[in-house]
């Protein structure tokens, strides 16, 4: 058996940890509350309770927990309610038990445990009960006055008559307890029709402080998150996937099927199979003779299927059948029957006899032969194909998977298609005359399964088959299939981010000139084309094609000339406003695609289209381009190749503006599919997420995100598009986590790893920008601290990047909001470095303060950053508009406007507010705070009386508070001064008000009054 381990944390479950904590409360609060957990074994019900138990406990509860045994009905009547009174006897000593008891006799509990005394034997039994009853009742009441107690019931599945009596009457009667809370906890996927617990259960559902929830297995995320948890590092994903496959995320099936060493367990471990088992073995022979019969069905078998198989006819099956439907051992799913867990069949399956199995396999095999309607339409030559190959029959699988893949051809899931494709292959040297059996050679199988790897997203298998196929054809006699596969090789690599794959493409050009075969031409001519990211001058590969596609009325190479040309169009801004030529194209391409149905013209129209307008900064559009593209595109084909770049160019736009759940709905829609084969889409996932977190605060998981990003894009090729994201996440989570000179250091040292002036000015910018913010941060930080060093790097940084926004271009409104954010940046930071060395602290004299941080010499900051605000208005993106108008601001405030700075401040708040982005928020309201400027209100807080800590008990002002929280934090009247943006007169006068009003003599007294009223958290910088 492999070594099983469990997670240390319980994972998800929040939900149902919220209600037993709501019940809680509600039972400390005095009211009755009972709580009935179902769930089926294993799916962590005693877990969730014992978690809760452990919470509670340190809350100050009692915990009593009793287990009900699998006895049978009457073995070991109150068997639960004997284990919680052994344990307190245990704990208290029999005499306070005893104690507790009215009239201190335990003669009733005494027949639950005879260390309580003589138990309670003559009389008539119903009153003993009732006595008996009556003395727990009393016992919990006792419990309860000292402090909450909370009785947990465990598996009452298996509860013994008695039990259930008692329990009815606890429940029934916990208005009279204030201050218990009853859980129960039991099997649902044990209750049959018949089973006792039902009525008990549905009469307690009529009582109102009952509530019943039922735990239901883990989604797919949680699942991956438990494996995490038990393996202590992260599985590959295909183990992740293969695990929730199995396991159903049923959290025992999961830690059975984990071996140590992060794999999966092929054979399931004998206490799970046991487990699983157990309810099938207690059924009748006939229904156990069916069940392993639908075991080689597969995931669910039809009746009549079943019939045929097991050669019992319509009658004889459903008297079969029943009692495992009974059991929930079987569930009934369309016109037949499914094993509720899937774990269930496996167990049932691997309990055959190996003769056993193989004649079941054949005989399913036949009577899908003889009647293909036994199975869904479309998947007869599919399951025999199954079928053959489990009843090992080496020339009947060959044939039956051949023909399942290429019969079936597109019905068929592409990585379904592939998996036969490698068995006829796998079984070829077994079967002596293969090709003739199927009509096709070796080649044409590798071929085949060339291109169902390529539709399955296998780009790793794809690459190794075409490889195969290529050694076996000889170039000279068949330059078009040499070409095509060297093609289909070639977009593998790019698939991977590998960098080799030009070579290919230009030797299969090579092989097929135009008079050979216009089609194949085209095709590689266009791969050619597509290839970035340098393609600018390779503009005739695409011109070729669309002439050549036009000569050969091919509308779908037509189409996808038209998508590469379009871009060409667009290539070096990377952006295409609404109606532009390039958008054009694209429209030409998407109505081919439209009245064709070649493959991939409609993603690949969506594609581009949206990545065209989101670079023009048309967000909304570029959101419903994206959006529209998934659309319509079959789910499989979705998902493996086309579904992780449109999730991107839809998240993308969403985050722009600002619509940030819908953006994480989208990344987690697409990470939930595991699917997503590129490293570069991966990423690009990543980075997004990541800078929505790193904005919302938590910088944990943006720091995370930016590692999973860098971890997926090291084996890549160098792209821009995928690359500089990434850098300027990695500047604005080392700026937020690690300060400015963290940030000057991260945005150096990409600068000297990639280079910014020769990249696409629409990745470039958004990186100039960051570092621009870098060295505006380290500014604020060098004057305020007197840090020369950092003074010194962050002008060195902001010469760099002056350089090379000096040579990029700036196409369109996006760009130019890039543009004039680094500007502002720039020059903001320039004003803060060339000023005085005091810069940031308040100038000499009262009233001006701010002037000497030099922000009034020669540039304009409040129109800067006004600019910048309105630049991004235009752009209906919330977050940097806010961010400007937060620095626009300072800069106002910097000269004495407090009211034009109160007006940005007000208008930032709701922007930064909308999508969640908490930090700037607080950044907002901080500087607010420090201006004596309500954010909320129209007049500034001058004189009148705060709410809040002082209120009251001092009269103190809310700007008196504000400067007393300075004075506690051991600030001179200098220093108030600057951060109030106030003169240290003012604060002065302030500071003798406040010591008047709290009739201390010094500053160093009110700050102890202060600490000691707690009227302030720590003082943050
Ligand atoms: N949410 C969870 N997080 C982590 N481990 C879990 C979780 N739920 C169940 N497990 C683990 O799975 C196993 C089965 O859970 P258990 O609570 O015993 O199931 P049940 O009582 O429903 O039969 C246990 O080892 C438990 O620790
Ligand atoms: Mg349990």
């Amino acid at each position: 058996m492999s070594g099983r381990a469990s997670s240390p944390v319980l994972v998800g479950r929040d939900e149902q940890m919220a209600a037993l904590n709501a019940a809680f409360a509600s039972v400390r609060q005095g009211g009755p509350s009972a709580m009935l957990l179902g769930g089926e074994a294993g799916v962590g019900k005693s877990r969730l309770v014992s978690e809760f138990g452990r919470r509670a406990t340190s809350a100050g509860a009692r915990v009593l927990t009793g287990g009900c045994l699998e006895l049978g009905t009457d073995g070991l009547p109150f068997a639960p309610f004997t284990a919680v009174l052994r344990d307190l006897v245990h704990e208290m000593g029999a005499d306070a038990v005893a104690a507790m008891l009215p009239g201190r006799t335990t003669r009733g509990l005494a027949r639950l445990l005879p260390e309580l005394g003589e138990p309670d034997t003559g009389g008539d039994p119903a009153e003993a009960r009732a006595r008996l009853f009556e003395e727990v009742l009393g016992a919990l009441d006792q419990l309860t006055r000292h402090s909450p107690v909370v009785l947990v019931i465990e598996d009452a599945h298996w509860a013994d008559r008695s039990s259930r009596d008692l329990l009815t009457f606890l429940i029934g009667n916990q208005r009279a307890l204030a201050g218990l809370l009853i859980v129960v906890t039991f099997r649902s996927d044990e209750l049959h029709r018949t089973h006792p617990l039902r009525p008990l259960l549905a009469s307690l559902d009529r009582i109102t402080w009952v509530e019943r929830i039922e735990l239901p297995r883990l989604t797919r995320h949680d699942t991956g998150e438990l494996a995490i948890r038990i393996l202590g590092r992260e599985p590959a994903s295909e183990l992740a996937d293969a695990l929730y496959h199995r396991s159903e995320g049923n959290p025992l099936f999961v830690e059975a099927l984990l071996c140590r060493d992060g794999e999966l367990s092929a054979e399931l471990p004998e206490s799970l199979r046991d487990l699983l088992l157990d309810s099938v073995r207690r059924l009748p022979e006939d229904t156990q003779e069916v069940l392993r019969v639908a075991s080689a069905g597969g995931e669910a078998t039809g009746h009549a299927l079943l019939g045929a198989v097991s050669g019992l006819d319509d009658a004889a099956l459903t008297r079969a059948v029943r009692p495992a439907v009974i059991a929930n051992v079987l569930h009934p799913r369309g016109d037949g029957y499914a094993f509720r867990h899937e774990l269930i069949r496996e167990a049932v399956h691997e309990d055959l006899l190996p003769g056993e199995h193989g004649r079941l396999h054949s005989r399913f095999a036949e009577a899908i032969d003889a009647d293909h309607a036994l199975v869904p339409p479309g998947r007869a030559a599919v399951e025999m194909a199954h079928h053959w190959h489990a009843a090992h029959d080496s020339t009947w699988a060959l044939i039956g998977a051949w023909r399942a893949a290429a019969q079936a051809g597109r019905a068929v899931a592409a990585a379904e298609r592939l998996a036969l494709l490698a068995r006829v292959l796998e079984l070829w040297d077994q079967v002596p005359d293969a090709a003739e059996r199927i009509g096709a050679d070796h080649v044409q199988v590798l071929e085949e399964a060339t291109s169902a790897a390529h539709d399955a997203g296998e780009f790793e298998r794809g690459i190794a088959l075409a490889t195969s196929a290529l050694k076996e054809l000889d170039p000279a006699a068949e330059p078009v299939r040499v070409a095509r596969l060297l093609g289909s090789r070639a977009h593998f690599r790019v698939r991977l981010g590998r960098p080799d794959y030009a070579t290919d493409l230009e030797q299969a050009l090579d092989y097929v000139p135009a008079e050979v075969s216009p089609a194949t031409r085209a095709e590689i001519l266009l791969a050619l084309a597509h290839c970035p990211p340098k393609i600018t001058n390779e503009r005739s590969y695409a011109e070729e094609a669309l002439a050549l596609a036009r000569q050969a009325g091919d509308e779908a190479s037509e189409a996808s000339a038209l998508l590469t040309l379009a871009m060409y169009n667009a290539y070096a801004g990377q952006q295409a406003p609404s109606g532009s030529g390039p958008l054009e194209l694209i429209a030409q391409a998407r109505a081919m695609g439209e009245r064709g149905d070649a493959d991939d013209v409609l993603p690949r129209a969506a594609v581009d289209e949206s990545h065209l307008l989101e670079g023009a900064g048309e967000h909304e559009l570029a959101a419903e381009a994206a959006r529209r593209g998934t659309v319509g595109l079959d789910a499989e084909r979705l998902f493996r190749t086309w579904g992780s770049l449109l999730a991107i160019n839809q998240a993308e736009p969403l985050f722009a503006l600002g619509r940030w759940d819908e953006a994480v709905q989208t990344i987690s829609g697409a990470a939930d599919l595991y699917l997503a084969p590129s490293p570069m889409h991966r990423a690009m996932l990543h980075v997004i997420a990541g800078s929505i977190a790193l904005a919302r605060g938590d910088l944990a998981a943006a720091a995370q995100d930016m590692l999973t990003a860098r971890g997926a894009l090291r084996s890549a090729r160098y792209e821009d598009q995928y690359q500089l994201p990434l850098v300027r996440l990695e500047i604005l989570v080392a700026l937020a986590k690690d300060g400015p000179a963290a940030a000057l250091a991260a945005a150096s040292r990409n600068m000297d790893r990639y280079d910014l002036s020769g990249s696409t000015p629409r990745y470039a910018w958004p990186v100039v920008a960051g570092g621009a913010i870098a060295v505006l941060a380290a500014a604020g930080q060098a004057g305020v601290a007197h840090d020369d060093q950092l003074r010194r790097d962050a002008l060195a940084l902001a010469g760099r990047l002056g350089t090379v926004a000096g040579k990029l271009g700036t196409f369109g409104p996006a760009q130019r909001a890039w543009q004039l954010t680094f500007a502002a940046a720039d020059a903001h930071a320039g004003a803060l470095l060339t000023a005085a060395p005091a810069a940031g602290l308040p100038g000499g004299a009262a009233g001006q303060p701010g002037e000497a941080a030099g922000l009034a010499a020669g540039w304009d900051g409040v129109a800067g950053w006004d600019g910048v605000a309105a630049a991004w208005a235009g752009l209906s993106e919330p977050y940097p508009q806010a961010q400007a108008l937060l620095y626009a601001a300072e800069a106002a405030l910097a000269r004495g406007d407090r009211d034009g700075a109160a007006g940005r401040l007000r208008r930032a708040a709701p922007l930064a507010a909308g999508p969640g982005a908490r930090p700037l928020g607080e950044q907002i309201a901080i500087l607010a705070r420090r201006a004596g400027i309500r954010l909320d209100g129209d007049a500034p807080a001058g004189g009148r009386p705060a709410a809040g800590a002082g209120d009251g008990e001092f009269g103190l002002t809310e700007r008196e508070l504000e400067v007393l929280r300075l004075v506690a934090a051991g600030r001179s009247n200098r220093e108030i001064a600057a951060e109030l943006f106030i003169s240290p007169k003012t604060a002065s006068v302030h500071v003798s008000n406040i010591l008047g009003k709290l009739g201390v003599a010094s500053r160093g007294e009110a700050a102890a009054r202060a600490h000691a009223l707690r009227l302030f958290g720590p003082v943050t910088q």
